[in-house]
């Protein structure tokens, strides 16, 4: 609605992670001091999403279900899971009985597909998670020894992306959550050509506006 804030209906964050933020903010705003006032969008998007301990993937609050701040397809429902593992099936006819899911969450997928897969006969398939969060990595092994235990011999951690696969290749909403670089087109000014910049994070000079 035009003249509404939308931030007047946001509740206000408890107190540890009201802190957190602080402490990333000013851990981020130390960076940009030390980069000469400027960094890139994916300095600053994996900082604010990995950074040890305080990063929203890094820091330990509750992310995924209904008791956390989203909910994805295979927290809804094990039959994504299931289904993606009876494709899964198909490829396997003409590649190793091999799954790499890349940023798994909770493990939630992973649980479903690899049972699934048992289900169906394939109790030899490796399963290979490439992670970035390390808190997130146990917590997913966690849940695979609590509801799969019988897989968890066959399941891998990664943290860097392998530079070859033979298997299928799995992520679920995986993308938005990638430190990516931006750059925008800039009209010259008079009778000049448009140029190319990239898009950056810098601190607000104290008593200047929102920038656009
Ligand atoms: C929005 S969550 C989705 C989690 C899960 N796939 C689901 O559907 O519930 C994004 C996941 O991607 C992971 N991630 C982000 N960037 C990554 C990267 N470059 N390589 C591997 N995992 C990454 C995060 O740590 C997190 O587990």
């Amino acid at each position: 609605m035009p003249g509404m804030r939308s931030q007047a209906a946001l509740p206000s964050p408890p107190p540890d992670a009201l802190a957190a933020s602080q402490a990333l903010a000013s851990r981020i705003a130390q960076r940009i001091r030390l980069r000469g006032g400027w960094i890139g969008l994916d300095e600053y998007m994996a900082m604010a999403l990995y950074e040890p301990q305080l990063g929203y993937y890094a820091g330990g609050s509750r992310k995924f279900g209904g008791a956390g701040d989203f909910v994805t397809a295979p927290e809804l429902c094990t039959l994504f899971g299931a289904c993606l593992a009876r494709q899964c099936a198909q490829w396997f006819e003409s590649c190793a009985h091999r799954v790499v899911e890349f940023g798994a969450g909770s493990g939630a997928l992973a649980v479903q597909v690899l049972g699934e897969l048992d289900r169906l006969g394939f109790t030899d398939t490796e399963y290979l998670i490439v992670e970035l969060s390390g808190e997130l990595a146990q917590r997913q092994r966690e849940r695979i020894a609590r509801e799969l235990p019988q897989a968890l011999a066959r399941v891998r951690w990664l943290a860097v992306w392998p530079d070859a696969i033979d298997g299928v290749v799995l992520a679920n909403e995986l993308l938005d959550a990638m430190p990516v670089r931006a750059f925008a087109r800039v009209p010259g000014a008079s009778g000049q050509p448009a140029r190319v910049m990239e898009r950056g994070v810098a601190l607000a000079r104290a008593g200047a506006g929102a920038r656009r």
